[in-house]
């Protein structure tokens, strides 16, 4: 049977789509359905958007939800679904089963489903045609995960949906699930046999949330209890910042642009900020916060994901270990910081009171289900140093934080100063280059540089050039999980970490925290809510003679 070829019936709202094309992730992609805004021009009369292909559509399949009542499955996942579905991304051979602890009914669950998609999904209103097909194709199947004969059954029920769905016997398990579960739903699965792929002749996949693992100790051992049961080429563990949009561009920005690479090492970049900043508390999710904290939480994975793809080396191909390797080294060489250096380098700070875009909020210790003596941080920032050739000596200052005064994700690359400062007495001595990617919000690349100031004299002014997603390409960028799903089920793994990838980086994260448990409670809330994090966060930056950049 041939997968790329979509069968589905073309109702209304449901475009043919092009002929296949091979393709791999990285690949800029184009969704055979885009959202249009009102008063923008026709995103299909746009020139940037001409000679873009249509994607191809993954094999027959059924997706299996683990957790498919939680809020990440209402909010994430299932919209992500919906829209590959509503863009034709997904085959008409397609299954999505609902796994979870509570009763409900194939309809009554559809119905739920239905309500969170009129909340949380990208476009709307949803299209009804497409929505009433895809209705169809949802099972629930509810199951404890210590129960062995409900596990039993949910194999006999994916037998047999591969003979009513034509599903193949292909397989995407997804854990949206606690972390304290998903051992146990992984050793359930072994038990069963839901990981073998020469039963049903189809593939099996496992897509693993993060966290993944809470030190280094304990994602070796994660990963130990994930391969015993599933091959690491079945493996595909979600960073989402990944999937977004502007980090995959770093990719092509770096690598399909000749005139960056030759500057960007230590003889021109002076140093790297890289910023998540957010202006969110920790919404509702204040148990799970107390446990995790900004460096568990944002350092390890989203920081430090994105610092590899700023530092490695170009990979011969982007096939996902070709990638994944470079990403490796990165990791591998990043110097991991002496007791010293984590007193003086890395800082945390936890936010009080304060105001968030000009709403009062309660501090951190006042958050529902959170300690009012909790030492958890709410903010991490550190200068972090690559052993290597190309980056010897460059410093990455790296921050995160929640209640910040907004959302804003940044990769600044700060260039060197000219050899000699021509223009130093002029009006306005332009500052050093800089080049800024803006993750989110407000998409795009800023590179700043000097310019004369029109008149007689000889002033001189830093100015931008800025290129914008929105205005440029005129398309909303697809959601994260809509492209790394798409990628797991046509088996990409490009964008997902390897085992080794994060046992590395938390060999850099976990003498950081447990440094932090043995010395003194700091003396938290150390910064307000609606300010840039706690003053160590600047003195920290500016003892090297720099200033975090104004976002
Ligand atoms: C998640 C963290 O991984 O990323 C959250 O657990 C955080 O605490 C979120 O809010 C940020 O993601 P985004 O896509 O909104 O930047």
């Amino acid at each position: 049977m041939d997968a790329r070829t979509d069968r589905r019936p073309k109702g209304p709202g449901r475009p043919a789509t092009a002929p296949p094309v091979a393709r791999t992730a990285l690949q800029l992609r184009q969704v055979a359905t885009v959202a249009r805004r009102h008063s923008r021009p026709d995103p299909d009369k746009n020139p940037l958007r001409e000679g873009l292909r249509l994607e191809r559509v993954p094999d027959p399949c059924a997706f299996v939800l683990f957790g498919a009542t939680g809020d990440l499955a209402h909010r994430k996942v299932i919209p992500a679904l919906y829209q590959l579905w509503r863009t034709n991304l997904l085959p008409a051979e397609f299954s999505l089963v609902a796994v979870a602890r509570r009763p409900y009914t194939n309809e009554s669950f559809a119905a739920e489903i239905r309500a969170s998609l009129e909340k949380y999904s990208r476009v709307q209103p949803i299209d009804e045609a497409a929505w009433a097909e895809m209705a169809k194709r949802i099972v629930y199947h509810q199951l404890d995960f210590a129960d062995d004969a409900a596990f039993d059954s949910l194999e006999t029920r994916l037998d047999e949906l591969d003979k009513e769905c034509g599903t193949a016997g292909n397989r995407l398990f997804y854990l949206a699930t606690q972390p304290s579960q998903v051992t146990e739903i992984i050793h359930q699965m072994g038990r069963v046999g839901l990981d073998h792929e020469m039963r049903g002749g189809g593939w099996r996949r496992l897509i693993v949330e993060k966290p993944f693992g809470r030190d280094f100790e304990s994602a070796r051992l994660l990963n130990h209890e994930v391969n015993k049961v599933f091959r690491e080429s079945q493996v595909y563990r979600i960073d989402h910042y990944l999937g977004k949009e502007t980090v995959r561009n770093l990719l092509v920005f770096r690598f399909g642009n000749g005139i960056f690479e030759p500057v960007w090492n230590r003889s021109y970049v002076d140093h790297v900020q890289i910023t998540v900043g957010e202006s969110i508390g920790v919404e509702g999710r204040g148990a799970f916060y107390e446990e995790t904290g900004a460096s568990r939480d944002i350092l390890q994975n989203h920081l430090l994901q994105l610092m590899t793809l700023v530092a490695m080396e170009p990979p011969s191909s982007f096939h996902a270990d070709a990638l994944r390797d470079q990403k490796l080294a990165v990791l591998r060489a990043i110097c991991i910081p002496t007791p010293d250096e984590i007193k003086h380098e890395i800082v945390r700070g936890q936010y009080g009171p304060g105001w968030v875009e000009g709403e009062p909020v309660p501090g951190y210790r006042q958050e529902p289900e959170v300690d009012p003596e909790s030492e958890t941080e709410t903010f991490v920032a550190g200068r972090f140093t690559i052993d290597d050739w190309r980056w010897s000596g460059v410093p990455f200052y790296l921050r995160a934080g929640k209640r910040l005064p907004k959302r804003a994700t940044e990769i600044a690359i700060q260039f060197k100063e000219v050899p000699l400062r021509l223009f130093r007495d002029s009006a306005g001595d332009p500052a050093p280059n800089v080049l800024a990617m803006r993750i989110q919000p407000d998409e795009g690349i800023m590179l700043r540089f000097a310019a004369k100031v029109p008149g007689l004299g000889l002033d001189v002014r830093a100015v931008n050039m800025d290129f914008a997603y929105d205005t440029s390409f005129v398309v909303d960028s697809p959601d994260a999980y809509e492209t790394l799903i798409l990628d797991a089920l046509l088996g990409d793994a490009s964008l997902f970490t390897r085992a080794d990838e994060v046992e590395a980086a938390w060999s850099v994260v976990t003498p950081i925290i447990n440094a932090w448990a043995e010395q003194p409670a700091p003396h938290f809330p150390d910064y307000a809510a609606g300010s840039w994090g706690p003053e160590s966060a600047d003195q920290l930056i500016e003892r090297d003679g720099r200033r975090w950049r104004r976002i």
